[in-house]
């Protein structure tokens, strides 16, 4: 079979994204072909999935469909001076996770070619990632379709313009982090109220995990749901006066803009 998919770099982005692929049938595992220096890990993923491995980055060009760059951002140029653009007979899309990498620098390296940003999260490693994706001047809709098709695999997918993706970084980016510190502080609470850390650290992990599905699920709003759990004079009213106290809402979204500031300057 042909290759349809090839990817550059097989690091941990790289495997959870084509372990999502073959899981949900997408792609077949002899369609995929990934490009990766180290042989130990070629090794590795050539045993564990079945799919092709290179140590040449020009063999992934063969890709009939896309060619998904999942190189250290830093590498990006070493990438492209190993590749012989000219040479290639077809133009397979370019998704670049590269973080804070622009289309523009992009597009002049794969002058050509379509190409789309993409910005996807820690939580794709276990296919409930939040990727988003910013198309480029030569994307079809048929590309986009494309891109959707293989980040759903992982997770959700929205598209935004590329003027949003500081904004993404600053949320979906490393709202994880954030989000692993909320957790920690709920099981430090449990444990400063008298409970075992391993119990604490379980109910504070399901807690969070939860309280996001039954959002997700019913479609409430945060502020609603908020209202459902507060009886009057009750345990959690006095807890949220004290989050509000504490500035609770506003150092998160003190959290998120500084993050969104900080992808803006690096991205300079
Ligand atoms: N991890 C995340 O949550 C996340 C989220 C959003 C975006 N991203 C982006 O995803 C990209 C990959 O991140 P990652 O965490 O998967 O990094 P990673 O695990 O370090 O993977 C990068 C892989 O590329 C390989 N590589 C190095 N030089 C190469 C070359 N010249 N040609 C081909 N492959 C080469 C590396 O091999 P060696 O180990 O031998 O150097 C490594 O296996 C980054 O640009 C990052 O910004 C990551």
């Amino acid at each position: 079979m042909s290759i349809r998919l090839g990817i550059i770099g097989g690091g941990v982005m790289a495997e959870a994204i084509l372990t999502r692929l073959l899981a949900s049938q997408l792609y077949p595992a002899n369609s995929l072909l990934v490009s990766e220096p180290q042989s130990s890990r070629r090794d590795f993923l050539a045993e564990t999935y079945g799919i092709n491995v290179t140590d040449n980055n020009q063999t992934t060009l063969q890709a009939t469909e896309a060619l998904l760059l999942a190189v250290k951002p830093q590498i990006l140029d070493k990438v492209t001076s190993q590749l012989t653009l000219d040479a290639v007979g077809n133009y397979p899309l370019i998704l670049s996770i590269l973080a804070g990498t622009p289309l523009n620098r992009l597009e002049t390296a794969f002058p050509n070619f379509p190409v789309i940003r993409v910005m996807p999260n820690t939580p794709a490693t276990v296919g409930e990632g939040m990727t988003a994706i910013a198309p480029g001047t030569q994307v079809k809709p048929s590309h986009l379709a494309l891109a959707t098709s293989i980040f759903e695999a992982v997770g959700e997918v929205v598209e935004v313009t590329e003027s949003l993706m500081d904004g993404v970084t600053g949320l979906s980016g490393s709202g994880p982090a954030f989000v692993a510190l909320m957790i920690e502080a709920l099981s430090d609470g449990g444990v400063a109220s008298g409970l075992p850390r391993a119990i604490a650290t379980k109910l504070a992990i399901q807690t969070v995990l939860g309280t996001a599905t039954l959002m997700k699920e019913t479609g409430l709003h945060p502020g609603q749901l908020k209202d459902n759990v507060t009886s009057p004079g009750g345990t959690t009213i006095a807890g949220v006066a004290k989050l509000e106290e504490k500035g609770f809402r506003s150092a998160v979204i003190e959290a998120v803009k500084t993050a969104y500031r900080r992808s803006q300057d690096l991205g300079k």
